[in-house]
């Protein structure tokens, strides 16, 4: 029979000295974490994720970002064009192939990029073109050199939809966002192309577009009164996506920040009020931090820039996911660049972009 001191002394792991010690590891890890807003979010949320990971079915697209130009005749704070450096058009021959060239299940696409679509001189060709191909056009404009000839080619070219973009109610708030721009132009140019709608077959569906941030944020009921007296029946805010420019990256500019998010959801209640009182349909971004990346662009989107790269969505232009016009589309598409970002997207760790994005 063997003594009790022996089986104690033959069950004994053998220590590593080399090994450091698990739990200072983790204590340390956790810390650091703590000190970050999103790692910290992540954490508390961990169960959560690991429970409820997205899964959406992974079918070919079914809507085409195609950038036809990145030039722009403002400079907007918030946006990312006032980083680019190579900027164009895309030659309409090109554009045209590049349409051709998508899977036959897109049927929406839009031709803006991180430019003013309107300033390209075959942008109605552009639009034109699509319909020739069976797909729902749209565009996005700051609509500052939208004059009445413009508005009447728009009006005939087959343009499902257009997204008038302002971001501000008043002079000052407008002109101090859309740098460049003249508030009053633009309202005089969205009323015209609202009167000359008034009498088109088909008309488009017109939609008020607002980068909504702390900046303009106590406007928010008034974009609704904005696009009524206009005659606009829907209002679109999008939150801010700020990845690309740390200056914006700060909790004072955000409406989901910790300070900020009482303050949101009051003001969007109220907007709420009011486009139901005037028979406004209002979209608004979610204002919780969701644990999970609700954004599903890369499953159903491809944003292809004007020299024919495309990126996993609208937003990122930074990441080249291939160039349509050198590989098949599909081997973008189930190419081991944009899967990976797929699955990244699902993962516990999502790539920067998309941490960041507004939408997420
Ligand atoms: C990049 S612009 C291009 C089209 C056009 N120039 C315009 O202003 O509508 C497309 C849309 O992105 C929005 N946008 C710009 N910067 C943004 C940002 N940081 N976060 C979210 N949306 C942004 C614009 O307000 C606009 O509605
Ligand atoms: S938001 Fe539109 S108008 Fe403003 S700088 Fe960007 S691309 Fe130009």
């Amino acid at each position: 029979m063997r003594s009790s001191k022996s089986t104690q002394t033959n069950f004994q792991k053998p220590r590593n000295k080399r090994e450091p010690p698990a739990f200072p590891f983790l204590a340390d890890f956790l810390v650091r974490a703590s000190e970050n807003q999103f790692a910290r979010k992540v954490l508390l949320t961990l169960p959560t994720r690991v429970l409820r990971r997205p899964s959406y079915p992974l079918k070919t697209p079914t809507v085409a970002r195609v950038e036809v130009t990145n030039r722009c005749n403002l400079s907007c704070r918030m946006c990312l064009h006032q980083s680019l450096e190579d900027i164009g058009d895309m030659e309409l021959k090109t554009y045209r192939k590049i349409i051709d060239l998508l899977p036959k299940t897109v049927s929406y696409v839009n031709p803006t990029g991180f430019g003013e679509p309107l300033l390209h001189e075959d942008i109605v060709d552009v639009i034109r073109f699509a319909r020739q191909r069976h797909k729902y056009t749209e565009i996005y404009t700051n609509a500052t050199i939208l004059d009445k000839e413009m508005a009447k080619n728009l009006l005939a070219s087959g343009l499902w939809s257009i997204h008038f973009s302002i971001d501000g109610t008043t002079k000052r708030t407008y002109e101090g966002l859309r740098r460049g721009s003249k508030f009053e132009t633009v309202i005089e140019n969205i009323s015209n192309f609202m009167a000359q709608r008034r009498k088109a077959q088909n008309p488009p569906q017109v939609v008020m577009r607002v980068v909504i941030w702390k900046n303009n944020l106590h406007e928010a009921t008034r974009f609704v009164e904005l696009a009524y007296n206009l005659g606009i029946k829907n209002v679109l805010f999008q939150a801010l996506q700020h990845f690309w420019n740390s200056e914006l990256n700060k909790p004072e500019y955000s409406i989901h920040s910790e300070e900020a998010i009482d303050h949101s959801k009051r003001m969007f209640r109220s907007t709420q009020e009011k486009a139901q009182e005037m028979g406004v349909k209002l979209k608004l971004p979610a204002v919780n931090f969701c644990p999970k990346i609700r954004c599903s662009q890369p499953w159903y989107l491809i944003f292809i820039n004007w020299k024919g790269f495309a990126t996993p969505c609208c937003a990122v232009y930074d990441v080249n996911v291939g160039s349509i016009l050198d590989q098949s589309f599909s081997h973008i598409w189930w190419g081991p660049k944009l899967v990976s970002w797929r699955s990244q997207m699902k993962s516990l760790w999502p790539p920067t972009h998309c941490r960041n994005c507004g939408d997420r």
